[in-house]
């Protein structure tokens, strides 16, 4: 790559706005509808989502989870309780989530904390996987150091025989997180950076909504 060359890339953004005329006065309905436009344009994994959480020591980090179910309670992700994440969220539930749709031109931030779903919950969303994943689920240490790859076959082998003839059941160690908001920044792209940002911030119980300069 030749000096500069980064430095030169940019698109300008043409295709939206999001105006506070159109705006409901709650997130979840911006959401929802934003969320079905971008499941309904080709986007590879639209659910997906960048979730982020602190260590002890204050250092962010962040990762990509699936967005599994949506409600006005808030948002559900499925995950390894053993995880980084897991530790990292049992210290601090602080968390939050981005969505960035590209070819929408669209971000949402969200920020909130995560809790852990109820056990049936998460019993019911594990039964819908298919069995490899559920297998997957007791193979996988995860974020746990492994010598090499040999180690995940051998104990796909073991768990294979061990749930030979029964369902493969949940691991207690696995299972959803809801993250419950307290903000929701809606991003949409404009011409010369001049970008639309709605932000909704839950003030005594309810939702306050103001601009925000691009
Ligand atoms: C597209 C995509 C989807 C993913 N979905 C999940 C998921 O739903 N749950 C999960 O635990 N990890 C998921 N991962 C893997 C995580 O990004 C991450 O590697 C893993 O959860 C370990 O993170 P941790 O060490 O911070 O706990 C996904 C990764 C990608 C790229």
């Amino acid at each position: 790559m030749r000096e500069g060359e980064i430095a030169a890339m940019r698109q300008n953004y043409t295709i939206g706005e999001l105006l506070e005329s159109s705006a409901p006065s709650e997130p979840w309905e911006l959401f929802s509808s934003w969320f079905e436009i971008a499941r309904k344009t080709k986007i590879l994994e639209p659910n997906a989502m960048i979730l982020s959480t602190v260590t002890q020591d204050g250092q962010p980090t962040s990762r990509v989870v699936l967005l599994k179910d949506i409600d006005k309670s808030g948002l559900v992700f499925f995950t390894n309780y053993l995880s980084q994440k897991g530790e990292q969220l049992a210290h601090n539930p602080k968390a939050s989530i981005l969505f960035w749709w590209e070819p929408l031109q669209r971000q949402i931030r969200i920020e909130g904390e995560a809790v852990k779903i109820d056990e049936e919950e998460s019993d019911t969303y594990f039964q819908s996987r298919p069995y490899g994943s559920c297998l997957g689920a007791w193979v996988s240490e995860q974020s746990q150091t492994i010598v090499d790859r040999t180690v995940l076959e051998k104990r796909q082998i073991e768990f294979e025989k061990k749930f030979a003839d029964s369902n493969v059941p949940r691991p207690d160690h696995w299972g959803g997180y809801r993250l419950v908001p307290n903000k929701f920044e809606f991003w949409q792209g404009r011409s010369n950076r001049l970008h639309d940002r709605l932000l909704y911030q839950m003030m005594q119980d309810s939702w306050v909504r103001v601009r925000l300069a691009p």
